[in-house]
């Protein structure tokens, strides 16, 4: 997990990925969630580009008090909101928040499609999601394509069924398929996820985008 969450060498990839979460879901101000948050570097950099306030959940307590400390530097301790809990069973009201977004995260879930559920029943009408994982439209091609060439250097040092599984989990497909089993009518996927580290559209990930109607 490590290692998909730290590429200090590279460009911040975060304001990049935040940028396409306002392009692609022209979110409603109110309570947005960075589900998966970690240590809360996507929920800072949407934090930048609107009022709303931020609500981080993930199981892991002391990422979720980095992000806390990160934000305060920051100033935004007043929009930040930390809940430990899981997708699964995530801990937020029904109908409660106007944007879920969750950047690789969704790849540690244990049960995807009950993930999703979770994600649908919290947004209010009206409300938008986008699930997955990538670095950003506008993040540059040659930093993209370094990120995955090293990502996949170390998954394929774990074996081919390592790099096979990695694959299959970015797939379109996949995320088709896990919306499908949630129940999901109205969704589009977008990118091509796990492609190889010299094609042109590698980093710019995979993501299921949904919402409720307003
Ligand atoms: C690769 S990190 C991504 C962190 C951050 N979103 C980012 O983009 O840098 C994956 C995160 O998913 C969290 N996670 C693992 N299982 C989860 C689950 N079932 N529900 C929600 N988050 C989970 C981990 O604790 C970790 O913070």
């Amino acid at each position: 997990m490590t290692d998909e969450c730290s590429q200090a060498q590279l460009p911040d990839q975060y304001e990049h990925v935040a940028r396409d979460v306002m392009r692609y879901c022209a979110p409603k101000d109110g309570v947005w969630v960075d589900l998966g948050s970690g240590s809360g570097p996507l929920a800072l950099a949407l934090a930048r580009m609107t009022k709303s306030v931020l609500v981080l959940v993930d199981p892991n307590r002391e990422a979720l008090s980095r992000a806390l400390v990160e934000a305060a530097k920051s100033g935004l301790e007043d929009r930040f909101v930390a809940v430990v809990g899981t997708a699964e069973d995530i801990p937020l009201a029904d109908t409660s928040v106007d944007l879920v977004v969750s950047r690789g995260s969704v790849f540690f879930w244990k049960d995807r499609p009950a993930g999703l559920r979770e994600v649908r029943r919290i947004l209010r009408p009206g409300g938008k999601a986008m699930v997955g994982g990538g670095l950003g439209s506008t993040y540059p091609l040659w930093a993209r394509q370094e990120f995955i060439r090293r990502r996949h250097e170390s998954v394929r040092k774990q074996g081919p069924d390592a790099m096979r599984a990695f694959r299959e989990a970015r797939s379109p497909d996949t995320f088709t398929r896990w919306a499908k089993e949630a129940g999901l009518t109205d969704f589009e996927v977008r990118g091509d996820g796990g492609v190889p580290a010299d094609d042109p559209r590698a980093g710019l990930g995979v993501w299921l985008l949904f919402g409720r109607e307003g």
